[in-house]
C-alpha cells in the first residue's frame, strides 16, 4: 500500500541544479557536441590506475579511520604545506571525505544554523545554494565585477548580524576567474573582526593559466583559525569518479565534520584512498593534464572572441569560458535551448548560476580538441 504522507520539508528546500537539467535534456539528442560537462575526459593518471591494481590484492576493502588513513593526511598535510602554504596538524586538522562536495556539505551543516545567512559571490556553482538551503541558512549573493572577482566593499554591504559564513571559490566555477592575491587579502580583512567563517574552495587549484597564480585563502596571517580550505583528486588529475576529496580547518571544525562523516559515509572508499595516496606521490601527472587544457583554452578563446556578439573575457582558471551572449540573447536558457535544438551543442545557460549570470553561457573545454573544434563551428553556424 502506497502512504500519503509528504516527504520531510529539505526535499523541498534542496532544488535539483540547473546543470543536472541541462544533461537530462541533453541525453534526447543523438548528435551532440557537449561543451556542458565540467569532468576532464582523460582516465586515470596511470601511475593511480597501477597503485590501485597492485593494491587491490592485498585486501585493501576495510573501513578507514573516519578522517581517512593516517598515511594519506600525513601526504596531505605535506603537500599543503609545500605548495599552499597551510601548515596543518595532520591527526587533527585534516579531513578525507567523498569530493569536495562532501567536505562542502559536511562544512555547511557543522557551520550554519536556520536562519542564518552564508554570503558567495555571484555567479557561483549552484550546489552551493543546495548545501546551504539543508542547513535551513540562506545564500546572500554579493555582487562581482566585470572580471567576475568581488569587491570588499559590496561584502561589507551584504553582510549583517545573521551572517555566518562565506564561501569563495577559486579558480571559479562558472566564471574561471581566478581572485589575485592582493584582493583576497582585501577581501578576508573585510570579515578579520566579524566572526564569519571562510569556506574556501579550491577545488580547481591546478588550473590556472597566462600570468595567474593560484593562492591558498588559509595562507594569509591569522585566516586559518576561521577557514574551512577544500581540496579535490576530481579535477586536477581526472578522478571524479573516485569521490575524494579533503578539507583542513581549525580542530574542532574537523571534529565535528568527522562525527557528521562518521554517521554518513563511515569513511571514504579504501581504494580511492590509496589512488589519492599514488596521485599526490605522482604530483607531476597534473602537469600533463593543465597543458592539454591550455591548448584546449586558447583554441576556444581564439575561435569564440571571431563570433560577433559573443564576449568570452579572459577566464584565467578551471575549465570554463562565461561567454558573454547578450548581444544576441538576453535570455540564455533559450539560447541554449537554441544552440541544443538548432546546432546540437550543450552548454549550460548562465542563469543557473544566480541572476547575475543571466546574459551568459557556460561551456566547458574539458572535453576533447575535436569536440571543441565541431561546437564551434556549429556555434559560428547559428551566430552568423
Ligand atoms: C566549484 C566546485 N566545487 C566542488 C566541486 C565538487 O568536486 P568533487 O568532484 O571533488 O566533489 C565541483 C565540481 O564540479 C565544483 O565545480
Amino acid at each position: 500500500m502506497s502512504i500519503d504522507r509528504t516527504l520531510s520539508e529539505l526535499v523541498s528546500r534542496m532544488p535539483q541544479s540547473g546543470i543536472r537539467k541541462v544533461f537530462d535534456a541533453a541525453n534526447s539528442y543523438d548528435d551532440l557536441a557537449d561543451l556542458s560537462i565540467g569532468e576532464p575526459d582523460f582516465a586515470t593518471p596511470e601511475p593511480v590506475a597501477t597503485a590501485v591494481a597492485d593494491a587491490l590484492g592485498s585486501g585493501i576493502s576495510s573501513y578507514t579511520e573516519t578522517v581517512g588513513r593516517s598515511s594519506l593526511r600525513a601526504a596531505l598535510s605535506e603537500k599543503l604545506s609545500a605548495e599552499n602554504d597551510i601548515d596543518v596538524a595532520p591527526d587533527s586538522e585534516l579531513i578525507v571525505t567523498p569530493g569536495a562536495m562532501g567536505a562542502l556539505f559536511a562544512a555547511v551543516q557543522v557551520l550554519c544554523d536556520p536562519g542564518e545567512e552564508v554570503m558567495i559571490p555571484e555567479p557561483y556553482w549552484p550546489n552551493y545554494r543546495g548545501h546551504v538551503a539543508s542547513t535551513g541558512a540562506r545564500v546572500v549573493p554579493v555582487p562581482t565585477d566585470d572580471n567576475f572577482i568581488p569587491d570588499p566593499a559590496d561584502l561589507k554591504t551584504a553582510m549583517s548580524e545573521d551572517t555566518v559564513a562565506m564561501i569563495l571559490n577559486t579558480p571559479g566555477n562558472p566564471t574561471g576567474a581566478v581572485i589575485p592575491p592582493d584582493r583576497l587579502e582585501a577581501l578576508t580583512a573585510v570579515t578579520a573582526d566579524q566572526d564569519i567563517w571562510l569556506i574556501a574552495d579550491e577545488t580547481y587549484e591546478d588550473l590556472v593559466y597566462d600570468d595567474a597564480i593560484h593562492h591558498s585563502l588559509a595562507s594569509q596571517d591569522h585566516a586559518f583559525d576561521r577557514t574551512v580550505t577544500i581540496h579535490s583528486f576530481s579535477k586536477s588529475y581526472a578522478m571524479t569518479g573516485w569521490r575524494i576529496g579533503y578539507a583542513s580547518a581549525p580542530s574542532r571544525v574537523i571534529n565535528a565534520m568527522r562525527v557528521l562523516q562518521e554517521h554518513t559515509v563511515s569513511s571514504v572508499a579504501e581504494p580511492a584512498q590509496v589512488a589519492a595516496i599514488a596521485a599526490v606521490e605522482n604530483r607531476h601527472v597534473v602537469t600533463d593534464i593543465h597543458e592539454e587544457f591550455a591548448v584546449r583554452r586558447d583554441l576556444i578563446l581564439d575561435r569564440l572572441r571571431t563570433i560577433d556578439g559573443i564576449d568570452p573575457g579572459s577566464p584565467k582558471g578551471a575549465f570554463y569560458v562565461f561567454a558573454d551572449i547578450s548581444d544576441k540573447n538576453p535570455d540564455s536558457r533559450a539560447f541554449v535551448e537554441r544552440l541544443m535544438a538548432d546546432v546540437g551543442v550543450a552548454a549550460v545557460p548562465g542563469a543557473v548560476f544566480g541572476d547575475a549570470g543571466e546574459g551568459h553561457v557556460r561551456f566547458s573545454y574539458a572535453t576533447d580538441r575535436t569536440t571543441i573544434e565541431t561546437a564551434l563551428d556549429r556555434i559560428e553556424r547559428l551566430c552568423s
